[in-house]
């Protein structure tokens, strides 16, 4: 088959990741080099930072599949937590993957949601499949294990490949290696923002054969994100 990344910058001149169609072109490159087949571009969706027109993201995500990069891509988005998803999530028009009913979020790292356990809970049972972002980035997560397996009961946890290679910080790297070596994460991805950033993916995945062997590497980067993209959560 081939690695799956559910989470990646790769969309240009939309937020803070790629700047330019050769810079997107490259990443995609990259990522195809260490075995990526299939790559999701998820530009943020984010109140206040980073909220490009999902017109732009279309015009964009058009115009990269036409210049006919190294791998297949997916259209979704990382939606913050705010009032702008808030809305959406009640009207039933999270920008998802592919248009379906999996949709990727990210939290807030110092403080979560009022309500988000129900929140995610609601939304499963309506047939959606929430995929946290980067869980290793949470501090109310950090030492609560039981929050953990009730959030795991209804997302997907998706590590970034760049914490678990210690370039998000200390105490993120400590908790991504944890989240892996657990088995508490369903997946890992790139969270690419620059073409670096595909190199530091890919030492993250050579310590995880290297400390898990290779069926951690077909589970976390094909078998699991390709059930995640069915709407499944893996066990
Ligand atoms: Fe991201």
């Amino acid at each position: 088959m081939g690695f799956v990344d559910l989470h990646s910058h790769v969309l240009f001149g939309l937020d803070d990741g790629s700047p330019d169609l050769r810079t997107s072109l490259s990443m995609i490159e990259a990522l195809a080099a260490i075995g990526f087949t299939e790559v999701c571009a998820t530009p943020h969706q984010k109140a206040g930072q980073f909220l490009p027109d999902l017109a732009d993201i279309d015009r964009v995500y058009g115009e990269l599949q036409a210049a006919g990069g190294a791998a297949t891509l997916h259209l979704a988005a990382e939606n913050m937590w705010d009032d702008v998803f808030f809305e959406r999530s009640q009207a039933g028009t999270i920008p998802s993957y592919d248009r379906g009913d999996v949709f990727l979020f990210e939290l807030r790292p110092t403080e979560l949601p009022v309500g988000l356990v129900d929140h995610v809970f609601r939304l499963r049972l309506a047939g959606k499949l929430p995929v946290m972002a980067h869980p290793e980035r949470y501090e109310a997560l950090w030492d609560d294990d039981d929050l953990v397996d009730r959030l795991r009961q209804s997302c997907a946890f998706v590590v970034d490949l760049g914490a678990l290679a210690g370039y998000h910080g200390r105490k993120q790297g400590k908790v991504a290696r944890r989240l892996v070596e657990r088995g508490l994460a369903h997946a890992v991805a790139s969270d690419a923002h620059t073409p670096e950033d595909v190199a530091r993916a890919a030492e993250a995945i050579a310590w995880i054969k290297k400390r898990l062997g290779p069926d951690a590497v077909t589970r976390l980067l094909d078998d699991g994100p390709r059930a995640i993209l069915a709407g499944e959560l893996p066990e």
